[in-house]
C-alpha cells in the first residue's frame, strides 16, 4: 500500500506556516558524544554525495506530488541540518534550495539556514552559500577551551569558529548563530564562562547553549562506563545553565527558548525578534513541516511520521 500522509493528516488546515527540513547525513569525522544520524562521508563510497542528492531531489518531488492540490503554501523556513550539510558544496545545497523554491515557492523573507562545522568553511564557501540563497548560518563552536574540544573530539582549534563567524559577517551574512556545549567532563565553570564570552566576541546574532547529553552507544558513553572520563554532574550543568543566562542576558540577548538566546533587533519589516531561529519556532509552535533525507521527521495536520534512518 502506498503511504499517503494526507490520508493520515486529515484536514490539512492550510492556515499554518509550512517549513522544509533537509537532513544531510555526512560529517568529515565522528564526534564521540554525538548520536545524530550521520556517517563519515569518506567511508560511504566515492559517489555517496551524488546518491544522496538523487534521493533528496526525488523525495522533494514525491513530497510535492503528495501535497499537490492540497493548498500547499510557500515555505516560510528551510533548514539544512545534519550531520554537516556543508560537506556538500554550496552549488549542491543551492540546487536543493532551488528545487524547494520551484515546487513550493519561498515566502517573502523566508529564513534559509544551514548548519556548518567551522572546518568546512572558507570565504569562497561562505560567498557560495549566500549565492545559493542561504541567509542564516548556524555553526558548531562548542567551546573555546582546547582541552574541552579535545575531549569532544572536535577537530577545529578554539579560534576557528570565531574567525569564521567574523568572516561570514564580512561576506554579508546577517544572521549568524553559534552552538555551544556545556558540562563536558573536566570543564570548569570559569572555562564555560570564557567560552560564552569568546562566542559573544564574534558578535553573533544567536547562540544555542546545549547541556552535554551522554547518549547510549556513543564513544563518550563507553569511555564514561570504563571509568576513563567522569560522568556529567547535574549540579554542574545547572550552574552552567545559570551562568549562560547571566552572561547572555547581560549581553542583551533574549532567552526565547530553553537552549536558545537571540539578539533582539528590528528588521525592515518591523519585526523585533528577527534573530530568533524561526525554523526552530516552527517546531515549538506546531507548524507543518516536511522532512527530507534519512531519519527526517515530518508533521502535517494531525500526522507525524519519519523516514528510516
Ligand atoms: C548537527 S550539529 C551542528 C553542525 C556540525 N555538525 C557541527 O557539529 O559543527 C548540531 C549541534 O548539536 C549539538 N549536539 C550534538 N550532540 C550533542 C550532545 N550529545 N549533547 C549536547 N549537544 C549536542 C552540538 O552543539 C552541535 O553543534
Ligand atoms: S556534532 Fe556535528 S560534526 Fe560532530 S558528529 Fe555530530 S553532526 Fe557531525
Amino acid at each position: 500500500m502506498t503511504f499517503h500522509p494526507l490520508d493520515e493528516a486529515g484536514q490539512w488546515s492550510g492556515d499554518r506556516p509550512f517549513s522544509v527540513y533537509i537532513h544531510v547525513p555526512f560529517c568529515a569525522s565522528r564526534c564521540g558524544y554525538c548520536d545524530f544520524n550521520t556517517y563519515v562521508l569518506a567511508s560511504q563510497g566515492p559517489d555517496a554525495g551524488q546518491r544522496y542528492l538523487r534521493a533528496a531531489h526525488g523525495e522533494i518531488e514525491a513530497a510535492a506530488s503528495a501535497l499537490a492540490g492540497h493548498d500547499a503554501r510557500p515555505a516560510s523556513t528551510v533548514f539544512f541540518g545534519g550531520g554537516t550539510p556543508t560537506m556538500l558544496t554550496p552549488d549542491q545545497l543551492g540546487g536543493l534550495v532551488r528545487h524547494v523554491q520551484q515546487v513550493w515557492g519561498l515566502a517573502p523573507g523566508a529564513e534559509v539556514t544551514t548548519e556548518a562545522n567551522p572546518e568546512t568553511l572558507s570565504e569562497e564557501v561562505l560567498d557560495g552559500l549566500l549565492e545559493a540563497g542561504i541567509n542564516r548560518l548556524s555553526m558548531g563552536m562548542q567551546s573555546a577551551d582546547r582541552a574541552v574540544l579535545k575531549l569532544l573530539d572536535r577537530v577545529h582549534t578554539p579560534g576557528r569558529a570565531v574567525e569564521m563567524a567574523r568572516l561570514a559577517r564580512r561576506c554579508g551574512f546577517d544572521d549568524i548563530s553559534l552552538d555551544l556545549i556545556f558540562g563536558t567532563p573536566g570543564e570548569t565553570l570559569e572555562s564555560w564562562r570564557t567560552s560564552l564570552r569568546t562566542a559573544l566576541s564574534a558578535d553573533p546574532d544567536h547562540i544555542s547553549a546545549y547541556s552535554l547529553s551522554v547518549e547510549e552507544g556513543t564513544r563518550l558513553a563507553a569511555r564514561i562506563r570504563r571509568g576513563e572520563v567522569p560522568m556529567t554532574d547535574e549540579d554542574d550543568l545547572a550552574d552552567k545553565y545559570l551562568a549562560s543566562e547571566e552572561i547572555l542576558t547581560g549581553a542583551g540577548f533574549v532567552n526565547y527558548e530553553v537552549s536558545n538566546w537571540a539578539r533582539p533587533s528590528t528588521g525592515p519589516d518591523g519585526l523585533v525578534d528577527r534573530h530568533r531561529a524561526e525554523h526552530n519556532m516552527a517546531y515549538w509552535l506546531g507548524h507543518d513541516w516536511w522532512g527530507i533525507g534519512p531519519g527526517a521527521h515530518s508533521h502535517l495536520g494531525r500526522a507525524r511520521w519519519w523516514n528510516v534512518k
